[in-house]
């Protein structure tokens, strides 16, 4: 089985405080979104990842490397526009060949992985009593379907239709970006047209095996997903991650410093006369000098937070807090530097990029 991850598409309105115009790139819990799903191929045994890449793939590759960190040989397949999901497919048949193979979407976030969902794929087929499926899609209830690919089940349990985007949904069964194919997927993404909004959609491809005698499996969900393509509230994928880290300390804790709760403090990393209370993520070689890192905070490498209380906040690589006694529900960017000085005459000095927003105490 191989794999296909799709992190090709247009750069990010999060460009602004992310410096890098990839989605797929945006830390969570000091971890780029794409850096998750790379891990759960490499834990459903997969060894072989074509990367779909677009106009950001520059600072993909230069991320990614040749995925040797995750026990994976990746290679880069380039889109030359991000004319749909079943384009992808079309342009990595050479180095699909004829493997079955799991596709998934690189804004895709999925709490449990997929091994489970790869392996009942395996067993399925390798099972010779029924009808073997095609394709196997993931499905999950969401309030929004509208804003999704949608499945719809017939009386028997089975999926009959799907839909991309449709105003009236005929279910509340979101596609999850994880799909797994046999080598018909290539007749079908062959076979179909481009959508209303000029896409080759991966669900007319799917619609396709399902109008030409195909079986097409299905799984519910259980473990939260984000999409986090649809601008999922950065804080909010940040918490659901922290909420299921493995605490490790490897950076260096004083002895006037207290570490409690499901805490991730990276190699090189100090914790000085200061208290981090969990779920927190402290990524390499920033220092936390008398201060107050509260539960949901994820602090990236190479930070500062000094004299500083933080919570529920998300700092990115590079940027420093100083003498500010609460930071709360807060995003700051790479670089970036907040800090309490003494100047005179006494004001709120700011340099802030574009799409920001800043809530002063009043
Ligand atoms: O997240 C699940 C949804 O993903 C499904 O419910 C939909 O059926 C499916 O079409 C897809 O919808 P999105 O509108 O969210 O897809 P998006 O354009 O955000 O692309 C998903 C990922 O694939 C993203 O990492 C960019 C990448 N991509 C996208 C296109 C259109 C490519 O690499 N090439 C492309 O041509």
């Amino acid at each position: 089985m191989k794999g296909l991850i799709l992190a090709g598409g247009s750069g990010t309105r999060l460009r602004p405080i992310t410096h890098t115009g990839a989605k797929q790139l945006v830390p969570v819990a000091n971890t780029p979104i794409l850096f998750y799903g790379l891990q759960h191929m490499a834990d459903a045994g997969i060894e072989q990842v074509g990367m779909i890449v677009g106009d950001t793939a520059d600072e993909i590759r230069a991320a990614v490397g040749d995925g040797s960190r995750w026990g994976l040989r990746v290679t880069y397949l380039p889109q030359e526009a991000p004319l749909g999901l079943a384009h992808a497919v079309l342009i990595a048949r050479d180095f699909l060949g004829d493997d079955d193979f799991v596709m998934y979407l690189g804004d895709n976030l999925l709490r449990d992985g997929i091994t489970s969902f790869v392996e009942e794929f395996t067993q399925h087929r390798k099972d010779t009593s029924g009808v073997p499926a095609s394709a196997q899609i993931l499905l999950a209830p969401v309030p929004d379907p509208q804003r999704f690919g949608v499945a719809e089940l017939g009386p028997d349990g089975e999926v009959v239709a799907l839909l991309e985007k449709p105003e009236i949904p005929p279910s509340d069964l979101a596609l999850v970006g994880v799909y797994l194919f046999d080598p018909s997927i290539h007749e079908a993404v062959r076979a179909i047209n481009p959508s209303d909004r000029g896409e080759l959609e991966i669900t007319d491809a799917i619609q396709w095996l399902l109008d030409n005698g195909h079986r097409v499996r299905h799984e519910i969900l259980r473990g939260w997903w984000l999409d986090t393509g649809k601008l999922t509230p950065l804080l909010e994928a940040n918490r659901l991650i922290l909420e299921v880290l493995e605490p490790a300390v490897h950076g260096k804790v004083d002895e006037h410093s207290k570490v409690e709760g499901r805490v991730v403090v990276a190699e090189g990393a100090e914790i000085i006369r200061s208290t981090i209370r969990g779920p927190v993520a402290i990524g390499a070689n920033t220092r936390i000098v008398d201060s107050y890192i509260g539960p949901f905070s994820s602090v990236d490498a190479d930070c500062e937070v000094i004299a500083s209380e933080l919570e529920h906040s998300i700092v990115l690589a590079n940027s420093r807090v100083e003498n500010v006694p609460r930071v709360i529900d807060s995003l700051i960017g790479r670089h970036a530097v907040v800090q309490r000085s003494h100047q005179r005459p006494r004001a709120t000095r700011l340099l802030v990029g574009d799409h920001c927003q800043i809530d002063i105490d009043s």
